[in-house]
């Protein structure tokens, strides 16, 4: 390891989401021991760090993404010792552990929720946002929640309504409450105490909502969420002091990190929370929406660069478990000469890189065909508009065996149709494979801080079939080249001498050919 080298600027943080992973008990899904069983291939991979999408306790309305018990493993991924095994093995490795944490809202089964409808009087009904009814029994503003339908849900026994902005089953905290903010911070130090590294936090702008409930105004859109302009129900300024007292706590110890899911947030806006006092990092959404162009990539990137300025290290990536994957949007077919040039774009450019399990080995969703199929209930509700989340959250591959490998029982999403050829196994053997192509860059990354650190440097401004910039640092210098197309270009390559880093070795000074998706990177020698 370089010296100065801090991981979570320099590093490559890898998603997994652990109910596709690996299955170590044969119950269909993935688990704590599961993910100790490939911490090798994890390290041989070359990550710095884990994010694991949410293991607490839950009733898995949305995966995880409800939580029961904020300081448990659900059982079905294992247990405490398990994830205390996990950190240590995982520190043996140098591979750090951030926690997905979803502080936003509980499931309606938390301990607390449960007390909170118990009465008015009860201690915990401040806890969540309840609200009377307006005078003809409508629900007390316009709100509408992300997921579909209204933001309130009446609880007949008590005659109130609470506020979710996700699934009913999801209700929000009030965040103005003390007991809960101290509850909450609670939680960091829980986690901090077994080791953890780092926290992802989940829809972190939604904690505070305006506190007289004003209706939001109107606009055009399709979505009943989408005719209004979210100005009362997200990205209130009481986040910015919750940010500081977050990061002063977690600054007291060494090279911690926290990244935020910001929720209905430009670039701009996201990178308002970003910087001393606030979070390390959050994420741009902007740059993985992008379609496949040169240019998309270039411009978003070089927007979020110059949102965040000087005052926070930028971050990238291409797939989560929210959206399609970015190999089934990119890719022709089984081709996966798209996805190498988006892992080497991903993994050259400026910003830590955050890669999702099987990106690299170019996992593509699985089709979601039926509506009985749909687990995500989100895919029911929008059905068939839009199918759900299920499609990225299949079952990892590791080899041709039954089900991939992740399980020898029937998984809870059944594996892609390509597994016996797209696979851990298969790929680990073959030297022009994607897996092997990550490897290989991931490798040159470790070893150029350039690559890690440097600035970035556009060469071509306006790019219509492929990407030529400069990373810089010190006196370092490499040069990037990825061609878009499926089609031989040529380049002239600036001044100097240059080594081949990564690709074809020779030629490498004036005019080079690009092969059809040719990434080729060079570092100046004089
Ligand atoms: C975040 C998560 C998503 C979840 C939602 C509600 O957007 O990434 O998976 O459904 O928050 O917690
Ligand atoms: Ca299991």
């Amino acid at each position: 390891m370089k010296k100065d080298f801090l991981w979570w600027r320099d590093g490559i943080i890898y998603q997994i989401y652990p109910r596709s992973f690996a299955d170590s008990n044969d119950d269909g899904i993935g688990d704590l021991p599961g993910i100790i069983s490939k911490l090798d291939y994890l390290q041989a991979l070359g990550v710095d760090a884990i994010w694991l999408s949410p293991i607490y306790p839950s009733p898995d309305v949305d995966f995880g993404y409800d939580v029961a018990d904020y300081c448990e493993i659900d059982p079905k991924f294992g247990t405490m010792q398990d994830f205390e095994a996990l950190v240590k093995g995982a520190k043996k490795r140098n591979i750090h552990i951030i926690l997905d944490l979803v502080l936003n809202h509980t499931s309606d089964q938390h301990p607390w929720f449960l007390e909170a409808k118990k009465s008015q009087n009860n201690p915990y009904h401040d806890w969540y946002l309840w609200q009377d009814p307006k005078p003809n029994g409508e629900p007390p503003n316009n709100w509408e929640s992300w997921f579909g339908g209204p933001a309130w849900e009446l609880d007949p026994d008590l005659g109130q309504y609470y506020y979710h902005m996700f699934h009913k089953e999801q209700p929000d905290l009030n965040w103005r409450n003390p007991d809960v903010r101290a509850a909450m911070l609670d939680v960091f130090h829980f986690w901090l105490k077994k080791g953890v590294d780092g926290f992802r936090l989940d829809v972190f702008n939604a904690y505070f909502k305006d506190p007289e409930f004003k209706d939001n105004p109107s606009q055009f859109g399709i979505r009943a969420f989408d005719r209004q302009k979210h100005i009362y129900d997200v990205s209130q300024p009481e986040m910015f002091p919750l940010l500081e007292e977050i990061r002063t706590m977690m600054d007291k110890r060494k090279d911690t990190f926290v990244v935020g899911e910001t929720f209905l947030a430009d670039p701009q806006q996201t990178a308002q929370y970003c910087g001393d006092g606030k979070l390390n990092a959050a994420f741009n959404f902007d740059f993985a929406q992008n379609r496949w162009h040169p240019k998309r990539f270039l411009q978003s990137a070089l927007r979020w660069y110059q949102s965040l300025g000087d005052s926070a290290w930028p971050n990238n990536f291409l797939s989560n478990h929210d959206m399609r994957r970015a190999a089934s949007r990119y890719c022709l077919g089984e081709d996966d000469r798209r996805a190498k040039v988006a892992a080497a774009m991903l993994l050259t450019f400026k910003g830590t890189p955050f890669m999702y399990y099987g990106e690299e080995i170019g996992l593509r969703d699985i089709p979601i065909r039926n509506i009985s199929e749909v687990k995500d209930r989100v895919g029911k509700t929008y059905w068939p508009l839009f199918t759900g989340r299920d499609g990225c959250r299949a079952p990892m591959h590791w080899n041709d065996q039954i089900h991939a490998g992740f399980s020898s029982a029937e998984p809870w999403l059944p594996v892609h149709a390509n597994y016996p050829k797209r696979n851990v196994d298969q790929q680990i053997t073959d030297p022009e494979s994607l897996l092997i192509f990550c490897k290989h860059i991931i490798q040159v990354r470790k070893e150029e801080p350039v690559l890690q650190r440097g600035d970035f440097i556009p060469l071509v401004k306006d790019p219509r079939h492929f990407l030529a910039f400069l990373r810089t640092y010190q006196d370092d210098q490499v040069l990037v080249v990825l061609n878009f197309s499926s089609r031989e270009l040529i380049y002239d390559i600036p001044e100097g001498t240059w080594v081949s880093l990564f690709g074809e070795d020779e030629p490498n000074h004036g005019l080079i050919s690009l092969a059809p998706y040719d990434v080729r990177l060079f570092k100046k020698v004089e």
